[in-house]
């Protein structure tokens, strides 16, 4: 059947087909009628490539299927499901005597003669079919690669002994994988991509900003969220922030459990601070929070804490130094947890398990039997000089040439990351505004929105909208049709900003009566404004958009 249509397609007639799975007002969504000039199939593929690359495989997927590796891909077992019809490829590149790396790509019948890349998550090792998914639906050939190895996000004994798989995670594969990716689209559509675009958060927001600081031509436009950009000094601080709370059971140590009576205090005393009592936290500089009213002293100021989860002066003690930048002779390391972040401490500092203390075993030292009591200052001084991998984005410079040409970035960051701390992004801001030019030309380019309630890079405890259609939001199905557009979609706005010069003010996000199941309807919607600017409430229902203000 396929092979039947594409030799009426090669006799020049064009079918008039409607794969009809994803529909949109968006104008670009309009005209697609640039079929694959050539079959889905190995041979297709093979004529193609470099001598260091092989095709693995490339099947037919029919309109409204699924595609994935499922449960076989550890990092990212879930399959995209609702596709337009595509061809879904997967290539191997040798990148060097002992390593390779595999990228897939989604390439849709009805192609909108646009490039998206897609990026991981953590040190996950695995092809991002589901995030491919979302790409895909809009017409646009996606690609994704499992950046040199296979392992869950938190997995790092695969970069042990080996740089060359640390290179390929830090930035080679992503790089190969742009560069070849978009050579096999044009030969396979035989025509020219129109406009390149890339979508990551976390890690993949860090692989975005590599990949554009070493190519400033690879991207049109980015979208990044809660970019894990600063890995020397992220990942080696990792273990100091874990050590401030270590042993778990010692008199100054928090126990998990106490984090939601802290995470309440923070509540009681910051929500208000932005004017509106809505369980969500917009103004976390604003809040000057007093940690002693957990304190167990009945005769302090506390009278909201829950006496059996109340903090002893040393727990106090580390609270605050949970909350204060980390800082070796007077150099910024890493700032600081942030005021609402609380609830996802059991991921970084709050925890005895070890996932980012394993940058110093595997990617630093080498030494599986390092441990976190044998940290010292000097390791991140370590890190930061050698930066194995060379897969920190700190070439803030060379962001000036992705501006000149035209480039336009889109980042947005939640305030209740407890991960990813959000002050690394307005740090980052700060960092390319210096190298590149001064901060109202930045505007121009780049923007950043910070997300008041969102935890890391997607979700919320409190209720607090969320949803852009971000990379890893919608895992792997559609998201809601009526949040396809440029209001209420961040790639959509970012490709409305390249391809017709519309600024972006605000993206309106949102949240759903039920976040694990965006059909049961939405919570609240509100605008995420331009950094530095602020949300507003005008009045009214504080759950809809309309009466919030960027200001
Ligand atoms: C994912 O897709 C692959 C290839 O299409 C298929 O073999 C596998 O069964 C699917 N797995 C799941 C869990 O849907
Ligand atoms: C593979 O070969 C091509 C063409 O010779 C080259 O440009 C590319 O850098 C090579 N890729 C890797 C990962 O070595
Ligand atoms: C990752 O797993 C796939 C099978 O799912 C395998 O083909 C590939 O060789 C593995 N990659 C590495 C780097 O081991
Ligand atoms: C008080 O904290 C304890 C554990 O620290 C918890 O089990 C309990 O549910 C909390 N009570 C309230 C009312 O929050
Ligand atoms: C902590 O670091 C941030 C930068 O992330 C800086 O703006 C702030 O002033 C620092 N706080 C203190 C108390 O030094
Ligand atoms: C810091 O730790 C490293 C690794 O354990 C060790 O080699 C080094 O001697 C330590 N430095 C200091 C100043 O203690
Ligand atoms: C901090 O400064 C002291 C004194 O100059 C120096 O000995 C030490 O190595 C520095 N620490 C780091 C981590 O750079
Ligand atoms: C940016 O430049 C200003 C002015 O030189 C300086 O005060 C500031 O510390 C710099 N910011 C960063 C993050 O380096
Ligand atoms: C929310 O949606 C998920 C996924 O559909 C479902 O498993 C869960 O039961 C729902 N939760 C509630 C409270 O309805």
């Amino acid at each position: 059947m396929r092979l039947a249509r594409l030799l009426v397609n090669l006799s020049g007639v064009l079918v008039a087909q409607s794969t009809a799975t994803f529909n949109s007002d968006a104008a670009f969504f309009a005209a697609r009628s640039d079929k694959p000039k050539s079959a889905c199939s190995i041979c297709a593929f093979r004529g193609l490539l470099p001598k260091n690359a092989s095709v693995v495989s490339a099947i037919q997927v029919e309109a409204g299927g699924s595609y994935g590796e499922g449960p076989a891909n550890v990092a990212y077992p879930i399959n995209a499901t609702e596709l337009p019809e595509l061809c879904a490829v997967t290539i191997s590149v040798r990148s060097s005597k002992t390593t390779f790396y595999r990228f897939g790509m989604f390439l849709p019948v009805d192609w909108n003669e646009r490039f998206l890349a897609v990026g991981n998550g953590g040190l996950a090792g695995g092809i991002n079919w589901a995030d491919m998914g979302y790409g895909t639906r809009y017409g646009h050939a996606v690609i994704s690669t499992d950046t040199g190895h296979n392992s869950t996000a938190w997995d790092v004994t695969w970069a042990f002994r080996s740089e060359d798989k640390r290179k390929d995670w830090g930035y080679r594969a992503m790089e190969g994988s742009v560069k070849l990716g978009k050579q096999l689209v044009e030969a396979y559509y035989q025509k020219k991509i129109q406009f390149s675009y890339y979508s990551g958060t976390s890690t993949g927001g860090r692989q975005g900003l590599k990949e554009i600081q070493l190519h400033a031509d690879s991207f049109d436009g980015a979208l990044l969220g809660a970019p894990a950009w600063w890995v020397s000094h992220l990942s080696s601080s990792g273990s100091y922030w874990k050590s401030i709370n270590l042993p778990l059971g010692a008199p100054h140590s928090i126990p998990v459990s106490s984090l939601k009576t802290i995470a309440d205090e923070v509540m009681r005393q910051c929500d208000e601070v932005d004017g509106v009592k809505d369980g969500i936290i917009s103004d976390t500089n604003g809040c000057k929070f007093d940690v002693n009213a957990l304190a167990c002293d009945k005769s302090c100021a506390n009278t909201n804490a829950n006496a059996s989860a109340c903090l002893v002066p040393a727990q106090i003690d580390t609270l605050k130094t949970i909350y204060s930048n980390y800082s070796i002779n007077g150099s910024l390391i890493y700032p600081g947890m942030e005021l609402s972040s609380e609830l996802m401490w059991p991921s970084s500092v709050v925890s005895d398990q070890p996932p980012v203390n394993g940058y110093i075993n595997y990617f630093l030292l080498d030494d599986p039997d390092w441990i976190w009591e044998q940290y010292n200052d000097s390791l991140v001084a370590m890190a930061i000089e050698r930066d194995p991998g060379n897969s920190t984005p700190d070439d803030y410079a060379a962001m000036g040439e992705f501006a000149k040409r035209g480039g336009k970035m889109i980042m947005f960051h939640g305030w209740a990351d407890g991960l990813i701390v959000p002050k690394s992004s307005l740090l980052l801001r700060e960092f390319i505004a210096n190298a590149t030019a001064d901060e109202s030309e930045l505007d121009n380019w780049f923007r950043l929105f910070m997300a008041p309630g969102m935890q890391h890079s997607r979700g919320t405890a409190v209720g607090a909208p969320w949803y852009i259609a971000g990379a890893g939001q919608t895992r792997g199905r559609p998201g809601p049709r009526e949040l396809d557009n440029p209001k209420h979609n961040g790639l959509l706005a970012l490709m409305d900003w390249v391809e017709k010069g519309t600024s972006v003010d605000q993206i309106i996000a949102t949240s759903f009566k039920n976040d694990s199941d965006p059909a049961a309807g939405f919570l609240r919607q509100r605008p995420w404004c331009v950094y530095p600017k602020k949300q507003l409430f005008k009045g009214g229902d504080e759950k809809k958009a309309e009466n919030w203000e960027c200001t």
